[in-house]
Parts: structure tokens; C-alpha cells; sequence
């Protein structure tokens, strides 16, 4: 049965110190509740990963990156391999947010050959899929949502699809404050559920968990997750705040 799951996106934040507060902050509050509902991951920038790591070893949390280089290790300055990640117990990688699509300009292709670096490193691949609001408004975005999920997902077999993550993130929604109704979230997560279920089978569909993201913050989290094809968030501005994180985590 596909996980409950809450990630934490630091996105580009955070000195050292400032990180170290923050996790020292939320394993706190992680200790305090029980866990076994949900999978929670925390994805600090690269540098912060083995500070996030050594707290992951006394509280139940998972560590993720942002960002993961298509190519093997070798000569490409400033890129951080899937092995360098897996060798530092990297369980999840967040792949094809669509900041990275907008200021790196990070192409389907792009994500699929990262998919595919990272599922060979036994890391778990965060895939990002969502509309801009120019798409939505010319009724585009389911159109827009398919080619992202067939283009970057859709070479995997029938046992590595069910090793990644969707989270669907319109782009309108993310750090604007606008998030999307629970009806249009769950609309896009069954729709995304339903192409994964044409292209594979029902019973693979339905092990794939499929977050939500853009500005989905404890207030709103519950909601959101009690929607049918929500299995949970990924969280940006939110999940720098422990408290407003630790609180959408226990939102199932
Ligand atoms: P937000 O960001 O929660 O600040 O809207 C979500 C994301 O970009 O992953």
C-alpha cells in the first residue's frame, strides 16, 4: 500500500547554523509524535545534507536532495553525482521542480535521465510535475501535466515506476500563498493516477504515492490530504518553520 508522505523543501535557505537550529528544532518535534503514519523527508541544500543526516540517526525522518546531475561522477564542475548521494545514504532526490524547469531550463528529457541516474543508485526519485498559470488559464494543463509524466516517467519498467514519487506542484501555487483547491488537486491527482493506471495496471497505479505542493501550509495540509489520490505534501516556505511542519505532518 502507496506511503503517506511529508517533504520539507529548504530550497536555496539557510546558513549553517540556521540549518542546524531547524533540524535540531523538527527532530524534536518528531520525537514527540508517532511517525508511523507518515514518511517524513527533509531536503536541505546539498551542503547541509550530512549535518541533516547525522540528525536522522536518533529520530525517524528520512533526508532527501534537491537535485541530482545527469551525468556519472566525472568531469563536470560543480555537479553532484546519484553515487556521491547514495553514498552518503541519501534515501530521496527531488527531480524536476519546476525551478529548476524555469531558471536552469531542466527539460522532460532531463528528468527522465536523472530519474534513471538515481533509481540505479537505489535513491528514490521525487518527481515534479505541475502547469504554469498561463497553461491553466488557457486550459492547458492537463494536456501540459501528460507529456511531463509520460516524457519523464513513462520509460520505466513495471518495478521502477513504483519506486518514485510524483508530486504535483502548479506553478501559480508555489510561494504565491494561492494553493490550489482540494477539488483541483485531487482532479490532477486522479488524473495522474488514471494515466499511470492506463500505462501500467490499476494495482501499480495505486502503490504510487502522489504529493501536492504550492503554498500548502498547516492550516490548509489536512484538508488537502484527506482527498482521496493525496498522499501528501511537499512543503517549501512551511517547512522552515518547525512547528507549521511538524503540524502538517501529523495532518493525515
Ligand atoms: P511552497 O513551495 O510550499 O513555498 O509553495 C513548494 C515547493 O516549491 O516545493
Amino acid at each position: 500500500m502507496r506511503r503517506n508522505i511529508v517533504a520539507g523543501n529548504w530550497k536555496s535557505n539557510k546558513s549553517f547554523n540556521d540549518a542546524d537550529e531547524l533540524i535540531t528544532d523538527i527532530a524534536e518535534g518528531l520525537r514527540e509524535f508517532d511517525t508511523i503514519d507518515v514518511d517524513v523527508i527533509v531536503c536541505p541544500p546539498f551542503p547541509y545534507l550530512e549535518l541533516i543526516g547525522d540528525a536522522a540517526e536518533d529520530v525517524e525522518f528520512f533526508v532527501g536532495a534537491q537535485n541530482v546531475s545527469k551525468f556519472e561522477d566525472g568531469a563536470y564542475t560543480g555537479e553532484v553525482s546519484a553515487r556521491m548521494l547514495s553514498s552518503m545514504n541519501i534515501d530521496y532526490c527531488i527531480v524536476g521542480h519546476s525551478e529548476r524547469r524555469k531558471y536552469f531550463y531542466e527539460t522532460n528529457q532531463d528528468v527522465a535521465e536523472k530519474v534513471n541516474r538515481l533509481l540505479a543508485e537505489n535513491i528514490a526519485p521525487i518527481v515534479c510535475v505541475g502547469e504554469l498559470l498561463e497553461d491553466r488559464e488557457a486550459e492547458k494543463h492537463f494536456e501540459v501535466i501528460r507529456s511531463q509524466v509520460e516524457e519523464g516517467l513513462f520509460h520505466l519498467n513495471e518495478n521502477d515506476i513504483q519506486r518514485v514519487i510524483i508530486a504535483y506542484e502548479p506553478v501559480w501555487a508555489i510561494g504565491t500563498g494561492k494553493t490550489a483547491t482540494k477539488e483541483q488537486a485531487q482532479e490532477i491527482h486522479a488524473f495522474i493516477r488514471n494515466l499511470l493506471a492506463e500505462k501500467y495496471s490499476d494495482d501499480i497505479a495505486q502503490e504510487i504515492s502522489i504529493l501536492y505542493g504550492g503554498s500548502c501550509n498547516a492550516k490548509n495540509a489536512r484538508d488537502l490530504f484527506a482527498q482521496t489520490d493525496v498522499d501528501g505534501g511537499l512543503i517549501g516556505g512551511a517547512a522552515l518553520k518547525s512547528e507549521d511542519f511538524i503540524e502538517i505532518a501529523k495532518s493525515f
